[in-house]
């Protein structure tokens, strides 16, 4: 037995996934990642809230040896990491009911196969009485799939909002108060997975924000001590706010690019706006994400690869118009060898981002006088429009 108390009767039972390093084959994880699984022993029933990925199903167990009587498994998100073990809870505990939202219904049928007369939907606002601890439900769709609810556990005061809230990242302690490396832990978490949802992020929080909460237990990360910290930081994080700073991905593959870049970055170094710049042949996509969260302006510096973009780039413009970032501009940099079709190429792979596009600096082999004039021109163009925005003081 392995139950962790958080409060009375309320336990942690899930795992900590020390060494993993990439989440969905995609999102770097330089801090592990942890699956939280909860139990509530109410007088009269006995509830889980969320499972772990199944990689970590015999850890998961060891921790619920001596559990005698499970009634309800909840399930507050559908994605594999915290429902992929409910087959095999539902067969230790063939009596439990599985308790999930209308439409996480579907998904839980689909995706691990269990039976619909196993499964009770819960309305939004609806109860769920375990004795002397209360559930209440509250519908919070998109964060991040669209059947996505939160439980608050009336009685002891504790939201579980499952990834709503929640980070990557791994520790023994059950608790955090404001560690600055779990806030950003926690930035890099709304980055990668939350931004894309802000305008939901908003309405969800409102909901959030009428419930009096003394601990944020989410299914990855640590659990909030400290509600207001988190809860501020996804206020601030989708909002719309944006800084003085220019988020520049690039890559060259013989130096010409990466020369424009640098050229272009201390321009606008000079005339006081930030800059941050991405080498996407090793970045870390996880940085170059949060630094979308607020960047006013992307300017993306690409080669040209038999006329198209080059394929780091193109991948990179692929994730950037997932992720909706709110930058107010763009513009793109580049060299080319022989003949170039980048500019309609890269900007043809970002219908979703709604910056003006304060256009593109585009040269054949070493930028010459011209276009280093054309970069200056660029450069004092974006800190005009910074300054129009406040930005620049
Ligand atoms: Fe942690 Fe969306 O799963």
């Amino acid at each position: 037995m392995n139950f962790r108390k958080i409060k009375d009767k309320v336990f942690a039972v899930g795992v900590q996934d020390w060494g993993r390093r990439l989440f969905d084959s995609l999102i770097p994880l330089p801090d592990g990642t942890s699956y939280n699984s909860y139990l509530l022993q109410g007088s009269e029933k006995t509830a889980i809230i969320d499972t772990v990925d199944p990689a970590f199903a015999d850890k998961f167990f060891e921790n619920l040896e001596g559990l005698e009587k499970l009634d309800y498994i909840i399930t507050l998100h559908s994605e594999q990491d915290h429902s992929g073990s409910i087959p095999l809870l539902l067969e230790r505990f063939p009596n439990a009911e599985l308790i999930c939202s209308p439409k996480a219904k579907d998904l839980v049928v689909e995706h691990l196969l269990v039976a619909p007369e196993k499964i009770r939907v819960m309305e939004d606002g609806e109860k769920l009485s375990l004795g002397d601890k209360t559930l209440r439900f509250i519908h919070t769709p998109w964060v991040h799939w669209p059947e996505t609810m939160v439980a608050y556990l009336e009685e002891d005061r504790i939201l579980f909002s499952c990834d709503f809230l929640g980070s990557h990242w791994t520790t023994s302690d059950l608790f955090v108060e404001d560690d600055p490396a779990v806030i950003e832990a926690a930035r890099r978490y709304y980055a990668e997975i939350m931004m894309p949802f802000r305008s939901f992020i908003l309405k969800n929080l409102e909901k959030v924000k009428q419930l009096d909460i003394d601990l944020v237990a989410p299914s990855h990360g640590p659990i909030w001590k400290k509600p207001e910290v988190i809860i501020s930081a996804y206020e601030d994080w989708s909002s719309e706010r944006v800084e003085n700073k220019v988020l520049i991905p690039f890559v060259s593959m013989h130096g010409s690019t990466h020369k424009m870049v640098d050229y272009f970055a201390d321009e606008l170094i000079r005339l006081g706006v930030k800059v941050e710049l991405f080498d996407l042949a090793v970045t870390d996509i996880g940085k170059l994400a949060m630094s979308l969260i607020d960047a006013a302006t992307i300017v993306i510096g690409s080669p040209t690869v038999h006329v198209g973009p080059h394929p780091f780039v193109a991948n990179t413009a692929i994730l950037a118009n997932v992720l909706k970032p709110k930058a107010r501009f763009a513009a793109i940099i580049g060299s080319y060898g022989w003949g170039t079709r980048v500019v309609d190429s890269i900007l043809g792979l970002l219908p979703n981002l709604k910056a003006e596009v304060l256009g593109a600096v585009i040269c054949k082999g070493e930028a010459k006088e011209d276009t280093k004039k054309e970069l200056t021109q660029l450069a004092e163009l974006i800190a005009k429009k910074h300054q129009e925005l406040g930005l620049i003081k």
